[in-house]
């Protein structure tokens, strides 16, 4: 076999990282690492979601805010500033574990620039640095990156192999996927392995065709032509997000949690009302499992291409293996 070096091991260590980006707020960013997380874990694979925003939706989404895993960012900042392995908190669910995000991100980003002044814009590798030592004991790792904030973003292009990026079909939407992929080209200088995995259309109200081309016309313009998309959107469900955030669980939780609850006539007779998880958690949850399927899919045949150019033992490991 041949020998590695330090910065083969690094890429090999974070080929299955996936930064889920957009600069734009409330395109979907948390809501999809949550329920792909959460749905690949359920079906067997190992899977870590790192939280980069200070607000971390992520914790009201799996409903760990203020427990004990929920270190609001601490544990984050502290390896940042050590240069010590991320120390996850594990098993939010089976096989799912999180480095939380929180208020005391907001540290981070003045830190980041002084290191930026002294290091240049290599600095931006210490997430990496900080997760390479870990990523191996997942089979897929997710960034849920935060809206605006340019420098904890980057941090995660810096990192990641793929980026994911949700966004909306409205013209703000699009917008931010522009600003993305700037931004996207400026993390290759230090990432030259960072590649989009592919834009999903996310709270879609509308299977127009005309809307769904107009999307995919901006896309391609935003990525100079070359824009993989994800047939599977997300449809837009009001209710279940709200169910979603209320009860800390995921889609195909609340799916089963709508099929066991008593028939509507049933509560309405009773004394008491306890409010009812709307059945469109069903398809939602079909949302996301189509969803998964798909970027697994898509990590298979990039994989695969990889491993057809590169035929010694470089290439990372194959990514629809049997979960462990
Ligand atoms: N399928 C859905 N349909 C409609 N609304 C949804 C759906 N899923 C989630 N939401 C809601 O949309 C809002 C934005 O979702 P989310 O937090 O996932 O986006 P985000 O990109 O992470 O936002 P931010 O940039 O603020 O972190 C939230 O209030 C969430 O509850
Ligand atoms: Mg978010």
């Amino acid at each position: 076999m041949a020998e590695r070096s330090t910065d083969q091991e690094r890429d090999f260590a974070l080929a299955r990282v996936i930064a889920i980006v957009n600069d734009k707020g409330g395109v979907g960013k948390t809501s999809i690492a949550a329920n792909l997380g959460g749905q690949f874990a359920g079906a067997g694979y190992r899977c870590l979601l790192i939280d980069l925003n200070r607000q971390a939706n992520l914790a009201d989404d799996l409903g760990y805010r203020d427990s004990d895993a929920d270190d609001q960012g601490a544990g984050l900042l502290n390896s940042v500033l050590a240069g010590t392995p991320l120390v996850p908190a594990s098993d939010v669910r089976p096989k799912l574990d999180v480095v939380c995000g929180g208020a005391r991100l907001e540290d981070l980003t003045p830190i980041m620039v002084s290191r930026l002044q002294h290091r240049g814009r290599r600095a931006f590798r210490v997430l990496g640095d900080v997760l390479a030592p870990i990523a191996t004991d997942y089979e897929v790792v997710f960034i849920d990156c935060p809206p605006e904030s340019t420098i904890l973003s980057d941090l995660a292009l810096a990192a990641a192999r793929w980026v994911l990026m949700p966004t909306k079909s409205d013209v703000g939407g699009l917008v931010g996927m522009t600003l993305v992929a700037e931004r996207f080209a400026l993390a290759q200088e230090i990432n030259p392995r960072l590649g989009l995995l592919g834009v999903v259309l996310f709270g879609t109200g509308t299977r127009s065709r005309a809307v769904h081309a107009e999307a995919r016309a901006a896309i391609d313009r935003a990525f100079g032509g070359h824009s993989p998309r994800f047939e599977t959107t997300i449809r837009h469900a009001e209710r279940t997000a709200q169910d979603a955030r209320r009860l800390g669980k995921l889609a195909h939780e609340l799916e089963l949690e709508a099929a066991a609850q008593p028939a509507w006539w049933e509560t309405l007779r009773s004394d008491v009302r306890t409010p009812r998880v709307s059945a469109t958690a069903a398809s939602v949850a079909g949302d996301y499992r189509a969803l998964g399927v798909e970027v697994l899919t898509a990590l298979q045949a990039a994989e695969e291409a990889e491993r057809t150019d590169s035929p010694d033992d470089t290439a990372a490991p194959d990514s629809t293996a049997a979960p462990a």
